[in-house]
C-alpha cells in the first residue's frame, strides 16, 4: 500500500517545477518574482513557492492546501508560510497579497457552483485593492480527458519511488456529467499488485461561464491566454489562462 506521504512523495517525481522545461512554470515565475507578497491556493508539495525563495524572493509567501501529507512536505522549507486549508479559508486573510495562484490546474479542483464563487470570494478578499488572480484552467473544447484512460490503452507511466521501486500509475476516466469529470488514478507495481486507488473530480469551465464567475465574484479580467507564450484562446486552444484583478 502506498501512504499519503507516498503519494506527495511521487507527485513531486512525476511533475518537478522546471522553468526551463515548462513554459507554464516560466510563467508562473515571471509573475511570483514580480510581487512583494504571494498566496499560492492549492499549494500542494509548494514547490513554486519554495523556487521562488531560492531564486531569491524576498517578500511573503504563503500557500495554503487541504491535503496535509502535501503540506507537511512543503513544510520542509521553512521560509514559506505553509497554511492547511482550502481556498474557501482564503478569506482569514484581509487585503494582504498583491498577487494570488493556483497552479498546475488546481482551479479546477473546484467544482461545485457554491464552492467556486466561496473560494473566488475568498480569494479576492485575501487580495489587496487592484491585486491579481492568476490561475489556468483546461479548455473544455480540448477535451483533454479523452487521453486520459490509460488504464484501459495500456499507456500507463512509470516512476522510480525514493526506495527504488518502479511503479505504473495509470488513469481511468469514469464519468463526464456537463463540465465535471471524475476520474481515477491506480498506482500498481510490476507485477500489477494495486497499491492504491485515487478518485479525483475535475471541473473544466468554458470561457463565458469563467467570466460569469469571476465578475459576480468582484474581478476583472484582466488578460487571458489560449497558451504559455502570450497567445490569444482561439477555437484550437488547450488552455484559458488568466490574470484576473480585484476590482
Ligand atoms: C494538481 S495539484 C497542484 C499542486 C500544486 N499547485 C503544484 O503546482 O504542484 C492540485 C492541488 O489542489 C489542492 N486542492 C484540492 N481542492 C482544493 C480546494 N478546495 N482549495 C484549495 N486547494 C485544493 C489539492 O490538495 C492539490 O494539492
Amino acid at each position: 500500500m502506498l501512504s499519503d506521504a507516498d503519494v506527495a512523495a511521487l507527485y513531486d517525481l512525476m511533475n518537478p517545477w522546471d522553468p526551463d522545461r515548462f513554459p507554464s512554470d516560466a510563467f508562473y515565475d515571471r509573475l511570483v518574482l514580480a510581487a512583494d507578497s504571494v498566496l499560492d491556493v492549492g499549494c500542494g508539495t509548494g514547490s513554486m513557492l519554495r523556487t521562488a525563495r531560492e531564486s531569491g524572493h524576498r517578500g511573503r509567501l504563503v500557500g495554503i492546501d487541504p491535503d496535509r501529507a502535501a503540506l507537511d512536505r512543503a513544510r520542509r522549507c521553512a521560509d514559506v508560510e505553509w497554511v492547511l486549508g482550502t481556498a474557501a479559508d482564503a478569506a482569514a486573510w484581509d487585503g494582504e497579497f498583491e498577487l494570488a495562484t493556483m497552479v498546475s490546474h488546481a482551479f479546477q479542483c473546484l467544482v461545485g457552483d457554491e464552492e467556486l464563487r466561496a473560494s473566488l470570494t475568498a480569494v479576492r478578499t485575501a487580495l489587496r485593492d487592484g491585486g491579481r488572480f492568476a490561475f489556468e484552467t483546461r479548455h473544455p473544447q480540448a477535451r483533454a480527458w479523452e487521453d486520459w484512460s490509460s488504464a484501459d490503452t495500456g499507456d500507463a507511466s512509470e516512476v522510480v519511488d525514493p526506495s527504488g521501486r518502479v511503479l505504473r500509475s495509470a488513469h481511468h476516466v469514469e464519468s463526464v456529467v456537463g463540465d465535471v469529470v471524475t476520474f481515477t488514478e491506480t498506482t500498481s507495481d510490476l507485477d500489477g499488485a494495486v497499491l492504491r486507488v485515487d478518485r479525483t473530480s475535475l471541473r473544466f469551465l468554458d470561457v463565458p461561464d469563467l467570466a460569469d464567475f469571476l465578475h459576480g465574484s468582484g474581478f476583472a479580467i484582466e488578460s487571458q491566454y489560449g497558451d504559455w507564450h502570450g497567445g490569444p484562446v482561439t477555437a484550437a486552444s488547450r488552455e484559458i489562462v488568466t490574470i484576473a484583478r480585484r476590482v
